[in-house]
Parts: structure tokens; sequence; C-alpha cells
């Protein structure tokens, strides 16, 4: 279905009781419906926004068009948590409202100071030539809940040379100086990222240009992320307008960093390694991390892209956030593993092992479609060796290891209905090992496959039919030995 400019732009609060019952039936009747992951009441639900630990809960709002599966009017919609594993919704968090957000509460950070919550984001609005003009505003969340908007906007222009694509600004604090990362777009139509200064997260200073040295990569960069970890100074980014390359940049647009030595606050550079994809899946886009009480670094991303239609639209929802994963850095990369809160979701455990030769196996009750799953195999000799889930009849998902390309593949060409198609249906890559190791959460229309303890992940919807439950372990030309452990979540 087409929607109109009315019609993405109407407000929540304007439509009647009976009508957002039927948009609720509808969705609740969708056989897609998620059990461990964030996912939107009803409506569109992109970036994770907000993401912190404020008086003894997390926080994590999401950008959120309430009112169908289409990008319209944004709201930040505010779920909290007190172990990363259980989400509470808690309403509209910030609702588009005013002269400097009329058009969308856009992508945006949250960082405690002086005891209460302040929530950077953009005000999106639109002139009436339908101009695009970016407002960076502040709300303050109070330990009752109660959120409140500045009367202002803390930056109301665009500084000299870049467009208006100018948004998601994500703040950090350094002993008494606050710093705000903004994504953004030079007037020759090429990404970056700007930096700004506070002493008081009220008043900012604009800094210049973050010097990378990426050059000309994509013509913007959205919700840029800057944090240390290790000693290392971590610039996250999701770039669009990258050509695919390899196996590399397939989807829409991508997400990822650079990592090298810290920020230089006066000189605004970073010296640092290539840029490197942050998940190899088909769904992930606009991550962002925040750091909790016991000091790790975690990040949350929005399982899904822009401008692809999903198997849901017509039951009125549209994508859900990622499990949170804790990242370190090896080697000169960011190590992505599920934070370990998760553990408490597992319910009966079973397991299986052997040798498979030439053959694929099934194991009586070894099955399901909301799980986890910790899968190793040793290889002997086989060609190719790996795992088929959400499969029945003609339909599967499978994740497997080419030991001629050293490259795990990722295929959802027969995932049920499909996605993207125009994208591809593979994703592949390169993993140098002997033995693999491939962790999964399977819930009912999605897959996050982390591959040796989180130097890889693989993040993807699938849309299986309901009854797909089976789990087939397989190897070819060949043999390979498996054991694989199960949790079954439901
Ligand atoms: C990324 C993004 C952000 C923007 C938000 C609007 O997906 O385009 O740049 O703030 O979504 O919903």
């Amino acid at each position: 279905m087409g929607w109109t400019k009315e019609q993405r732009y109407r407000r929540v609060e304007d439509v009647n009781q009976v009508e957002l019952q039927n948009l609720q039936t509808r969705v609740n009747e969708c056989t897609w419906r998620q059990t461990f992951h964030i996912q939107p009441l009803s409506g569109l639900l992109n970036d994770p926004n907000g993401f912190s630990f404020y008086h003894g809960e997390y926080h994590l709002f999401y950008q959120w068009f309430p009112l169908g599966p289409v990008h319209g009017l944004k709201y930040w919609y505010h779920t909290k948590s007190k172990d990363l594993v259980s989400w509470e919704n808690a309403g509209i968090g910030i609702a588009p409202d005013d002269y400097y957000d009329s058009h969308g509460a856009y992508s945006g950070s949250a960082i405690e100071y002086e005891g209460k919550l302040y929530l950077f984001y953009t005000g999106n609005t639109r002139d009436e030539n339908w101009q695009r003009h970016p407002y960076q505003c502040i709300a303050i969340m109070e330990k009752t809940g109660q959120i409140e908007k500045l009367t202002h906007p803390f930056i109301r222009d665009v500084p000299e040379g870049y467009t208006n694509h100018f948004r998601d600004p994500k703040v950090w604090r350094e002993n008494d100086t606050f710093y705000a990362v903004i994504g953004a777009q030079r007037k020759d139509k090429t990404g970056c990222v700007v930096l700004y200064r506070s002493s008081n997260l009220v008043n900012w200073t604009f800094e210049g240009e973050l010097q990378t040295d990426l050059g000309t990569f994509g013509y913007m960069w959205e919700c840029p992320d800057y944090f240390e970890l290790q000693n290392y100074g971590v610039l996250m980014f999701s770039p669009q307008g990258l050509e695919p390359k390899g196996d590399l940049y397939h989807n829409i647009y991508q997400s990822g960093y650079v990592i090298g030595s810290k920020l230089d606050t006066i000189t605004h550079s970073l010296s640092h390694g290539s840029f490197q994809e942050l998940d190899r899946g088909f769904d992930f886009y606009a991550p962002q991390t925040m750091v909790n009480p016991d000091g790790r670094r975690i990040l949350v991303g929005w399982m899904g892209l822009p401008e692809i239609d999903l198997p849901t639209d017509k039951n009125g929802w549209a994508h859900c956030l990622t499990l949170p994963r804790e990242l370190s850095v090896r080697n000169g990369k960011l190590i992505q593993r599920p934070v370990q809160e998760l553990q408490a979701l597992r319910r009966q455990e079973t397991e299986v092992k052997g040798v498979l030769k030439n053959t694929k196996n099934m194991y009586e009750e070894f099955k399901g479609v909301s799980y986890e799953m910790v899968c190793e195999f040793e290889n002997n000799d086989a060609v190719v060796f790996g795992i088929e889930f959400r499969a029945g009849d003609d339909e599967k998902t499978v994740i497997k290891y080419d030991t001629v390309e050293k490259k795990v593949i990722l295929d959802r060409s027969s995932s049920g209905e499909t996605v993207g198609e125009a994208y591809g249906t593979i994703r592949k890559c390169f993993v140098n090992t002997k033995k693999i190791k491939f962790h999964l959460f399977v819930d009912t229309s999605s897959v996050e496959i982390f591959i040796n303890d989180g130097e890889e992940v693989f993040t993807s919807r699938i849309f299986p039919r309901e009854n797909r439950n089976e789990i087939r372990f397989f190897a070819l030309s060949g043999s390979t030995t498996f054991q694989a452990k199960k949790w079954s979540y439901v």
C-alpha cells in the first residue's frame, strides 16, 4: 500500500481508539511476532536511541512510527529493563510536537548528569517547500521517569560547509568536558562526522570535522558513536552509498567502525586501520553503545534497514532490535558476544553429538522455533559442513563453513517468505579456522549467529512458516565431528 504524506505525518494522538485497536488486532494476529526481542507494539521501529543505565535500570528508546510499517512521523519509544533480558514498555519517550521537531524526533543518545538523564536527539523539520532543517535538541528525564524537553534546541544551525543531512548526536564525557559526535554530509555530498564540545551539556561549540583516513567514503554517515575500549579509540558509524566489494557492503546501507589510537580532541584526528563491517548478515544498522555499571561496553543495533519491505508489513508492524552484545578488542578488531545475562532465558537443555560423513542428520526431539544453540564442529576432511535450521519440507535457513573458500556462509534463499532479494540471498565472510563454533539465537522471525565467540556475527530476519522447526546437521564430501547444545526459550 502506498502511504501519502498526510498518512505518514499523522499523529498517533489524533487517531481514535477504534482505529488503534484494529491496528493492534492486526499486529497481534501476525505469526512472525518475536518472543525475546524488542519489537514495536505496532508500526515501524528503527534505530536504538538513548541506550543508558540510570537510576537502577537500563533505558533503551527506539525510533518509532506507531501507525504502520513505514517511515513516517518518528517518536522515541521508551523501554526499560533491570537485566538487559526482559524489557518493559514504558510508553512514548519523546513526541515530536514542537517547532524544532515537527517532522520527527530523530535519533540520539543519553547521558546522566547531576542526577538526571539528558536525552540528545535531532529534531527533524520540513518547511512549506518540504526543505529539511535539522535542530539538535535536549529532553531531560527525571528519576520519576517524567521526560521534559528544553524550550530551545542546543544547536540551531548546521555549520558552514555541510548540508541539512546533519543528525544523530552521540554524547560522552571526558573528565569535566562533554563531547558530541554528529553524523553529517559535506556540501560536496560526501559523508563525515563532526565534533562539538560543552562544559555543561547545554551550551555547545563546534569543534570541526573528525579527521579520519577514509577520505571519500559514501555520501552520508548516520548514527556515529565514539568510544574508548582497552586503550583504543573506536569510531562507529553507518555510511550510506558504498558500492559492494567482494563479500562486503551487500546490504542497502552499511554499518561498521574504524579502530586505532584515541581521538585527539585538539586536532580531531584519529589514526586507524581500515573500515570494518560490524555484522555480516542481511539486517543490521544504526547500532549504539553504552557502558553499564560494571564497565562493560554494550551494543544494540536495529535489526533492519531502510527501504526494505517485510512480510509483516501487511500486519501493520516492522522490525525489531538486536540482542545486546558485549564488545571487546582482539587483534585490532571488535569482538561481539551476547551479554551473559541472556542465559536467564535458557529453559530445557538438550545435547546431541556425532560424526557426520557425507550425510545430513536430524535427531529425535532436537527441534525448535525459538531457542539458543551452541554447535562446535571439528572438521576432519569434509569440504562443506553446517546446519540447516527453521527447516521443514522445502524451507530452511543454512549456516555453513566452506573449507575451500575458508568462508562462513549464511543462505536465506529458502528461508520462507523472501525479503530484500534484490540485495542477494547469501552472505559470506572469510574466517580462517579449523574448528568452528556457531552460537545461534533463533526467534520466530530472526537469527543472530555468533562465530567463534564473537569474531563475526551474522544477523538476519527470516520468515519461515510457523511449523518449520527442524534442525539438521550436515557434512559434504568427507567427515566432521560435531557437538550441539540447545536451550529452549519458551
Ligand atoms: C538511521 C536514521 C537516522 C535518523 C533516523 C530517523 O536509520 O536515518 O539517521 O536519525 O533514522 O528515523
